[in-house]
């Protein structure tokens, strides 16, 4: 090719990929405080310091826990040409930064958008500071001043620190025709069957007409199974729905293609709709939970059999120790034993359709969770938005749905439950969220539930409610006094006393925790004590050493493949050795199901083969299972993940060994968790953005074994081929086995 026609392509190649947009503008005139004149054009800012968008306030040194309000006021020009070069005349966009916690966004005077409520607005004040903020305007706004100076002044409101504008610059912009479109999926029912369908929303004031096509197709083969396809026309804020049958029990694969008929552009989007693989569980009765339970001499036993099966049904133990008592409606065992012993005993549960039964083990000795904790955790959900209905819906929800019986037992309340002011005498109280805690411990108990509260060893917690420090004897009497059977131990407001330390040591971590111990212990009743400091000081390494049940080794996860897989995979990949039972490392709560932190909830943004991962993972990790959705809004694909026999009896397997990676090839990883029985668990895991094919067979020498006797899909529920071991994993999904070799 000629130099000449090499550099025209290039020109032409440049001139295609031009954006049509202004250039990131980084900075904008800041100032604390709330008025809303701020937001007129003529205002003059130039006294105001200048502050970077890209990061909150608070990195930038400001301090604004007071008061909350800041307002920031950048200026950008916006050219006519932008417009004029458009695809569509009829709008333009404002990228703009993400607002830690509540913002609204004026265009020289003229609202343009918002996101979060401030303290005053109806239903009071709601943080939505992960989500990304684009708004649009219309052309002909009057707002608009083109090619001339604009002011875009934001009005932002900080529930706590940090606060402000945060991750990327403002852009201004014009869309391509085709960006107007939403596409949102969504499974569902009709008559025939299962669905699963796309809506179509215009959000643009530019009609869009042109051709949607949806197919299902099998990711395994390729194969298209079902396609439909629509001609489309739709005005602003109107709508389409297309959808078609599928199969619920098998992975299935959708893509969306809906192809602009002036342009002839098209855009595609896939999705995987959630797929059911555990099987119904049978209406006879079946024991799902661990055969050995830990108490301390003289503690209350507050244990409860989990048994699936219809009701009713009979749960009975004719040789039941003495001192002990156990409920033949709801399988709770209760009682106490005052020396240390082993007793074990025959249970018995029985419904019309059969009977079960499970030789149990009753360790009275000084280990308690002798499994990992399973339950759930209000802090995933409901943040700092907790109160006492709100547990007591999720702990009846967790009864009524079943869960119970799968051993979801503990009921945590996280931050947010606590009083303003200690009380004259220095106890703590509670705050008009919660009005009875007493009460709120002796329902779970009735219901054969636990109850689980929350604390800090420092002068305040996370969410800035009052700590322990200094009332650590008192605060421990008073969970006594409450029924607590779990505390979480949160560091945070200790970092200024930390900070206060000249030198530090594994010392200077361990001083807090020890000192809560101390207290815990000399409660009449078992108190699991979990360790939240996000893995300071190796706490693995000491964690035994204050008595601790578990700790958490990371900082929070949320609901993202990047969280959940630098939290499952990556920190956990050395911890096997400090892992055994009553005492567990703590890899953060479960993020399936409806989650938020905050009172606006959403379905976890993990894909359905993402959330087999995460929970396949954490029960080879002998991970706490910490449910951390509204339970009372749970979906049957969240239950079904929840509530596999097979896959939870792994995380509770008695010899309370954690797994490990045995092999990382490329974006395969096969984490292997030795079980009691002599068996294996082993994850197949695809990290990778690609379907796989994984011959197992392939990795034998590397794993040790020489004869593969056995293997089950723990998922399915079903016996596999030792021979044919070629294994289909989709993108970020894994291949769960049991195996005997
Ligand atoms: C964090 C902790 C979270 C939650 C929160 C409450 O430090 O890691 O799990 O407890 O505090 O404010």
């Amino acid at each position: 090719m000629k130099k000449a026609a090499l550099f025209s392509l290039a020109l032409a190649v440049c001139v295609l990929g031009m954006q049509a947009q202004t250039p990131a503008v980084k900075k904008a005139k800041f100032h604390l405080g709330d008025n809303t004149e701020w937001a007129q054009p003529g205002f003059n800012d130039a006294s105001w310091q200048t502050l970077d968008i890209t990061q909150t306030w608070s990195d930038q040194g400001i301090n604004n826990q007071e008061n909350g309000w800041g307002w920031y006021r950048a200026h950008v020009t916006i050219p006519k040409s932008l417009i004029d070069q458009a695809e569509t005349k009829e709008v333009i966009i404002f990228d703009v930064p993400k607002a830690d916690d509540a913002v609204e966004v004026f265009l020289n005077g003229t609202l343009i958008g918002k996101s979060g409520r401030f303290p005053a607005d109806k239903g009071g004040y709601s943080s939505a500071w992960s989500r990304p903020l684009t708004f649009s305007v219309k052309a002909n706004s009057s707002a608009i001043k083109w090619d001339a100076d604009n002011v875009l002044a934001f009005r932002v409101y900080s529930g706590n620190e940090p606060g402000g504008l945060f991750d990327n610059p403002i852009v201004v912009r014009v869309p391509a025709r085709t960006d107007g479109l939403t596409f949102a999926f969504k499974e569902g029912k009709d008559k025939k069957g299962d669905l699963v369908g796309v809506t179509l929303a215009n959000t643009y004031p530019v009609v869009q007409k042109g051709q949607a096509v949806m197919e299902i197709s099998n990711p395994e083969t390729g194969e298209v199974l079902k396609t439909i396809k629509k001609s489309v026309t739709l005005k602003e804020k109107k709508e389409l729905t297309l959808s078609l049958p599928y199969d619920r029990t098998e992975i299935s694969s959708v893509k969306v293609t809906y192809t602009d008929a002036a342009t002839g552009k098209s855009v595609v989007r896939s999705y995987i709709p959630k797929y059911l693989l555990t099987p119904p569980a049978p209406a006879a009765p079946r024991f799902n939970t661990a055969a050995v339970y830990g108490v301390r001499p003289g503690s209350p036993v507050i244990f409860k059999f989990g048994v699936s099966g219809e009701r009713p049904m009979k749960i009975t133990a004719a040789d039941l120790p003495k001192g002990l008592t156990l409920n033949p409606d709801n399988g709770s065992l209760s009682g106490s034993v005052d020396h240390p012993a082993t007793l074990r005993f025959t249970v018995k549960a029985e419904n019309a359709h059969g009977t079960a039964t499970q030789e149990f083990t009753l360790r009275v000795g000084n280990q308690i969770a002798l499994t990992p904790p399973m339950g759930w955790n209000s802090w995933n959900c409901w943040g700092l938005s907790v109160s006492q209905e709100k547990v007591m819906s999720s702990a009846q929800a967790i009864v009524d749905k079943g869960l119970a019986d799968y051993g979801y037992q503990y009921i945590n309340v996280d931050d947010a439950w606590e009083s303003a002011e200690r009380n004259p005498d220095g106890t703590i109280g509670t705050n008009d969220k919660f009005p009875n805690m007493k009460a709120l411990g002796d329902w779970l108990h009735n219901n054969g539930l636990k109850f689980g509260i929350y604390s800090s060893p420092g002068d305040r917690t996370c969410g800035g409610y009052l700590g322990s420090i200094d009332h650590e004897k008192q605060d421990a009497e008073t969970y006594n006094a409450w029924g607590v059977d779990y505390l979480k131990y949160d560091w945070c407001g200790y970092s200024r006393e930390y900070n206060k330390e000249r030198y530090h040591s594994t010392a200077s971590y361990v001083r807090p925790y020890l000192l809560m111990q101390k207290f815990l212990r000399d409660q009449p009743r078992d108190i699991f004590y979990s360790l939240c400091q996000y893995g300071m000081g190796n706490v693995w390494e000491w964690g035994e050493f204050v008595d601790a049940n578990s700790w958490r080794t990371t900082g929070d996860i949320t609901d993202t493949w990047r969280s959940m897989y630098d939290i499952g995979f990556i920190r956990q990949a050395k911890l096997q050795p400090y892992a055994k039972p009553g005492r567990w490392n703590d890899p953060d709560m479960l993020i399936v199901g409806k989650v938020g932190w905050s009172n606006n909830l959403r379905d976890s943004r993990l894909t359905p083969d993402e959330q087999y991962t995460h929970i396949s993972l954490w029960t080879l990790l002998a991970a706490n299972m910490l449910i951390g959705c509204d339970v009372s809004q749970i979906d049957d694909f969240t239950i079904n993940l929840l509530c596999n026999n097979e896959v939870n009896a792994v995380n509770q397997d008695v010899l309370g060994i954690q797994a490990k990676p045995e092999v990382i090839d490329g974006d395969v990883q096969i984490w292997v968790r030795p079980l009691a029985d002599g068996s294996h668990a082993v994850g197949i895991f695809n990290v990778g953005p690609d379907n796989l094919k994984v011959d197992f067979r392939h990795y034998f020498k590397a794993l040790g074994i020489t004869s593969l006797k056995s293997a089950r899909d723990l998922w399915r529920q079903q016996d596999l081929s030792t021979s044919d071991t070629n294994y289909f994993i989709p993108t970020h999904g894994v291949k769960y086995l049991k195996v005997k070799y």
